[in-house]
């Protein structure tokens, strides 16, 4: 798969990212919001924006022609007349995207596809708006998506498996770092996401923290991680019969919700305890333990190093004990 001839549809947060990442990475991009004023008003936004990370330094001058070749229509049906891929980036809210995909669905060519950058809704329930149910996928980036890599691919049911494997190709070759997964609530990034979230703010409801402290907290600890390890290979290094350890702290002080999962618990049970072993959710042959630690050392290094040159703007939270005293 490799679409040229791009449609985005609704040009607010997501959408004029993810058409600036398409039209840098070469593509032909039809961008269409919800009336022509406001389709006009997108392409000098997206210029702007460009212009902004130009003069930032963050873009070669060149993309300032590719900005300017992204063109708008007088309405969705003849923006997505002539498009390989169509994605829609309306707000979140299923009569709107009912209407949008009804559209698209009728006036797109029958081969092109029709991807939902939808954040939560099921993707079966969408998928039921298109005919072609089989060309018809969620693909959910993340704010701010011409810099964040990660996209979602969620297929609904009945989506074409080979499609899925497609469109994977064609993100990793615009420099995207796609992840395939299932239709549930929040998909997968954003259920983990706001599980983290969910306990941050009843760590501050509880006393333990201000926001301000956990926020240098996370950054400083699990999330300093993150940008190289997700948290299977970070457990692995931990240790696992030490992570279940912590589990059972958890489970007694705070419930049964706590326990450690069933999954980890047999892991740990078979003697694999993770790098340390040699095998945890992944296998490691002794030299590739040594260079894991190795090359974790040398990215924390430069991450540290990267850290002090961009610190972070530290603002003062509201309505907590910081704004107090
Ligand atoms: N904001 C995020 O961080 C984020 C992240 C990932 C996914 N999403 C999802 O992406 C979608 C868009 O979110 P957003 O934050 O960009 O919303 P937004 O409100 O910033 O932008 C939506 C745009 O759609 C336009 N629009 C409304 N009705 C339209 C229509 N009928 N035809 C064409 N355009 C229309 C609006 O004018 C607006 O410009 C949602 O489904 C959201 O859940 C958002």
């Amino acid at each position: 798969m490799n679409p040229q001839r791009v449609t985005i549809i609704g040009a607010g947060t997501m959408g004029l990212g993810i058409a600036e990442c398409f039209a840098l990475a070469g593509m032909d991009v039809v961008l269409v919001d919800a009336s022509p004023e406001l389709s006009d008003l997108a392409l000098k936004r997206l210029a702007r924006r460009v212009r902004a990370h130009v003069d930032a330094g963050l873009l070669e001058p060149s993309a300032l022609d590719r900005a300017a070749a992204v063109t708008t229509a007088k309405d969705l049906a003849t923006a997505v007349a002539d498009a390989e891929l169509v994605l829609e980036a309306v707000p979140e809210d299923i009569d709107i995207k009912r209407e949008v995909l009804s559209i698209c669905d009728d006036h797109a060519p029958l081969d092109a596809i029709i991807a939902t950058n939808t954040s939560s809704l099921p993707i079966d329930e969408l998928a039921a708006f298109v005919n072609r149910d089989e060309r018809f996928l969620g693909m959910h980036w993340f704010n701010p998506p011409e810099w964040t890599p990660a996209v979602e691919i969620i297929p609904s049911s009945r989506t074409d498996v080979a499609l899925v494997e497609g469109l994977r190709e064609f993100l990793l070759a615009i420099g995207k770092r796609p992840a395939a997964v299932g239709s549930a609530p929040g998909f997968v990034a954003n259920r983990i996401q706001f599980a983290l979230f969910r306990e941050a703010v009843a760590c501050v409801a509880e006393g333990l923290a201000t926001p301000r402290e956990l926020d240098e907290l996370l950054r400083g600890s699990f999330g300093f991680r993150l940008p190289f390890y997700g948290p299977f290979q970070i457990a692995d290094m931990a240790g696992l019969d030490v992570y279940e350890s912590i589990f059972s702290v958890l489970a007694e002080g705070l419930g049964s919700d706590w326990e450690a999962p069933e999954l980890l618990k047999r892991i740990v049970a078979e003697g694999r305890h993770g790098a340390k072993t040699l095998g945890g959710f992944y296998e490691y042959s002794a030299a590739e333990r040594d260079m894991l630690l190795l090359e974790r050392d040398k990215r924390y290094a430069a991450l540290n190093q990267l850290l002090g040159e961009l610190p972070p703007r530290n603002f003062t939270p509201r309505g907590t004990a910081d704004d107090q005293d």
